[in-house]
């Protein structure tokens, strides 16, 4: 999924950081986790992950990924229609046998994202993120997915690897150029195609991974690890209104929306210190004085709120000779047409200090 900030350009540069300085294992934890591809990589790698984000889309990529180590078997979901391929995958029929259910499912006018971000949908705006059909799928789907969990016909594994699906599945159909802060005025080609659910296979793993939902800077105050990454927000756009659409589709919690985009309303809690330009580096200091880890590493940008004269000093005070490792890294910038255009390089930046 195309997600702001994601590194997974720069996941080779991050693996090579961390492996010359801290070792090959211990505990690994990435608080600002996002899509988790960085802490996916980890998991990957052996170690062992804590993870957190703000936004519950995060929450459920982390669950499906990180903290779920099985393959999904699907198996009290006993009575699903056979399907062609069903017998080719040893182990994995049912799981094949719930997506084809739910990719044929079609839906009627009467759910939250029909009505709200479909054009013939009952909203004032006419708003175009989603085709008529693929917003009567996305309810029905999401609807769907729900009513098993709740009649126990799925593991917490199993909804949180249905929901990703769904989730990734959405980002493919969806009228925007980049983020879901505005959608397109004319229809681009993605949205013509008809919403599918596909597979994905969690990460084989011994070991136990927790993933959180929760505010950085209280959870630092509950957690140890060894090697604590930290990947920030660098600009004040808040990840909640640029991911409104996905949030709601993930929460499906019949929120109040408004204006032509039809953002949702979200509360303080939700807001991240990390956009602000009063509260970035208080927060920022804040979080290092209490991290209690043997090593930290940090993704930041030239663009950022902070300088990395600001960000050297505070790792200054948690360790001796704070390190800064430039990066050279295309900067992706999408137009109304969402062609890419205006490629700039932006100096992307890795810290990294031994804590005292
Ligand atoms: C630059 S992105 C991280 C991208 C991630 N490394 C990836 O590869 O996908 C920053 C993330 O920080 C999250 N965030 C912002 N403020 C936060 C806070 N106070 N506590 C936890 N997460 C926060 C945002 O929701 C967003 O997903």
């Amino acid at each position: 999924m195309r997600y702001i900030g994601c590194k997974n350009n720069l996941l080779s540069y991050i693996e090579a950081v961390t492996l010359s300085n801290c070792g090959r294992d211990g505990v690994f934890c990435d608080l600002f986790a996002g899509t988790h591809t960085v802490a996916a990589h980890f998991k990957k790698l052996g170690f062992q992950i804590i993870s957190n984000d703000l936004l519950y889309v995060a929450y459920i990529f982390g669950r499906a990924l990180i903290q779920n180590n099985e393959k999904p078997t699907f198996s009290r979901l006993t009575n699903l229609p056979e399907t062609d391929s069903s017998n080719l995958f040893d182990g994995i029929s049912n799981y094949l046998k719930a997506l084809n259910y739910l990719n044929q499912l079609e839906g009627t006018s009467d759910g939250f994202i029909f009505n709200n971000y479909c054009p013939s949908g009952d909203n004032e705006y006419k708003r175009k993120y989603l085709s008529d059909r693929n917003g009567k799928k996305i309810d029905v789907i999401r609807q769907q997915i729900e009513t098993w969990r709740q009649d126990k016909l799925t593991t917490e594994a199993e909804y949180y690897v249905l929901l990703l699906s769904l989730l990734e599945a959405v980002s493919k159909v969806t009228n925007i150029s980049g983020t879901y802060a505005a959608y397109l005025k004319d229809w681009d080609a993605r949205t013509y195609k008809t919403l599918k659910l596909k597979p994905f296979f969690p990460i084989p793993s011994d070991k136990e991974h927790v993933v959180y939902q929760e505010d950085a800077n209280s959870l630092i105050e509950q957690i140890e690890c060894d090697i604590l990454y930290l990947d920030p927000p660098y600009n004040s756009r808040q990840y909640i209104t640029n991911y409104h659409l996905l949030e709601t589709i993930a929460r499906y919690d019949n929120p109040h929306v408004y204006g032509k985009t039809g953002l949702r309303q979200y509360s303080e809690s939700e807001k991240s210190a990390y956009c602000s330009k009063s509260e970035c580096l208080k927060a920022f200091a804040d979080l290092i004085s209490k991290a209690k880890a043997k090593h930290i590493i940090i993704s930041y940008n030239s663009e950022g709120i902070m300088s990395e004269d600001e960000i050297s000093y505070v790792l200054g005070l948690k360790g001796e000779k704070p390190e800064v490792i430039p990066i050279d890294y295309r900067r992706f910038k999408s137009n109304s047409s969402g062609r890419l255009k205006n490629k700039k390089t932006v100096q992307e930046y890795l810290f990294y200090v031994q804590t005292k």
